[in-house]
């Protein structure tokens, strides 16, 4: 007898692992909506979920958006949702009432114009990092294995983190994957269904950037021929507010409680980094990373943000390091006139709270680097996830601009805000993939303000 209910358990638990390749992962979130995305098997024609408050019965039904072709991802919206609020759904398949998934979402907590009392901003956390390689031998260079222990995903489902900021490097095409478009598909689709992943997809929101080797080839720029495909596999296997604008790019912008966050795009626009960056000694303005449309709706948004008084800090997150002046390697430094156009307006226009968080680097660190007259950048490195780790290297061993780094390690950061609205604080902490802290960074929202505003 327990032998056939090990069998019919046996049998179900195949079927439900059939119609699913992988998911649920929780997209964005915010005070009323959430998203989930899954990925479901070919023969899956439909699917749905059916969401409820956590202590109701009353429920709601939403159908997965699903994509055509051989990749079926899929997002289902929840809605009309009550903030820091808690909700149920369980994922159905193709009209049968068999559960395929289920998991929790948390909304977001409505505090704006209600804080009278300093005090009332909730503090949160994210967790960050980038680089994540994972090993298929059979397609690897040879040799030592670049990927290393994908458990540190396992430790980050465990963090309490309101939500994960992928940093770019998410997923390494490689040259199986990028010469075609079913290579592009086929490399994040089959990560996303490892077990060590199952996790931490479900744990909390995802959010995303990307740099070059989820984009295209390493340190492809703008004339990578599959782009559009890339930008919309980007767009079938996260779920951001938005990508780019007029189907260019994937730049966009999110807020948790007195934060915003700039997600921009350093591949989509770039001129390749062979570029001269002075033609005769004079500084070659048609170098740039981010190209003109996203420079625009850049300082368009900043200049947004900064005159919204209910946000402390603006995070401004890219895939490759931007200010270390040491760098030998990818920098937006190498960028001149960009650089030089992106700092003006920062200066220029008093943007407070502003705080560099990047990735690529395979090593963590806080650089620091003054500025006349005004209060001094950061530059948060979160780096790698899984991939190899490297020392600081000759020419950063004693990089005077490092104020706190992490080598040789593979490791993940977490960013907390804490404190009232006047003394805010960003605590940036480095785990290893044990979750054992490595080294802390605190920041407070006074030392980040103009001399206008102090
Ligand atoms: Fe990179």
């Amino acid at each position: 007898m327990k032998k056939i209910f090990l069998y019919i358990f046996l049998l179900l638990s195949f079927l439900t692992q059939a119609q699913v390749i992988s998911g649920p992962m929780v997209g964005h979130t915010e005070l009323r909506t959430s998203n989930i995305w899954m990925h479901f098997s070919n023969d899956i024609k439909s699917a749905y979920l059916v969401f409820y408050k956590n202590g109701t019965t009353q429920n709601t039904t939403s159908y997965f958006k699903i994509n055509d072709g051989l990749f079926k991802t899929a997002s289902a919206l929840l809605y009309n949702l009550e903030p820091a609020t808690t909700y149920t759904y369980d994922v159905f398949v193709d009209a049968k009432k068999d559960k395929v998934a289920s998991g929790e979402i948390t909304t977001q907590k409505l505090w704006q114009w209600r804080d009278k009392n300093a005090g009332v901003i909730p503090t949160f956390s994210f967790l960050t990092g980038s680089c994540a390689y994972i090993n298929q031998p059979e397609y690897d260079r040879p040799g030592k294995p670049y990927g290393n222990d994908s458990s540190i995903f396992e430790t980050m489902a465990k963090e309490k983190a309101d939500f994960m900021l992928w940093l770019g490097d998410n997923w390494y095409t490689r040259e199986v994957d990028y010469y075609s478009e079913w290579g592009l598909h086929e490399r994040p689709a089959r990560e996303r269904a490892m077990p060590v992943y199952k996790n931490f997809l479900k744990a909390m929101p995802h959010y995303a950037i990307w740099d070059d080797h989820d984009y295209g080839w390493n340190d492809a720029d703008k004339s990578y021929p599959l782009k559009e495909t890339s930008r919309e596999v980007f767009k079938q296997f996260w779920c951001n507010p938005s990508y780019g604008q007029n189907n260019q790019g994937i730049y966009t912008k999110t807020t948790w409680n007195d934060v915003d966050i700039f997600m921009l795009d350093d591949r989509w626009f770039r001129s390749n980094d062979e570029t001269p960056d002075s033609i005769d000694g004079k500084v070659n303005l048609n170098k740039r990373m981010y190209g003109e449309q996203q420079m625009e709706w850049f300082k368009n948004a900043l200049l947004q943000s900064n005159a919204n008084h209910n946000i402390s800090f603006r995070i401004i997150a890219t895939g490759s390091q931007v200010l270390n002046p040491m760098s030998p390697y990818d920098c937006f430094r190498h960028y001149s006139a960009e650089y030089k156009e992106m700092m003006d307006f920062i200066k220029d226009n008093n943007i407070n709270g502003v705080v560099f968080l990047t990735g690529d680097r395979h090593h963590s660190e806080v650089i620091k680097v003054d500025r006349n007259a005004t209060y001094p950048l950061y530059d948060i490195t979160a780096s790698p996830l899984t991939s190899g780790s490297h020392n600081f290297g000759k020419e950063e061993k004693n990089n005077p601009y490092r104020v706190v780094g992490v080598e040789n390690m593979q490791n993940y950061t977490k960013i907390t805000f804490i404190g009232e609205r006047k003394t805010r604080q960003m605590k940036v902490e480095f785990f290893d993939p044990k979750g054992i802290k490595q080294t802390d960074w605190t920041i407070g929202v006074k030392e980040l303000s103009s001399p206008k505003e102090n």
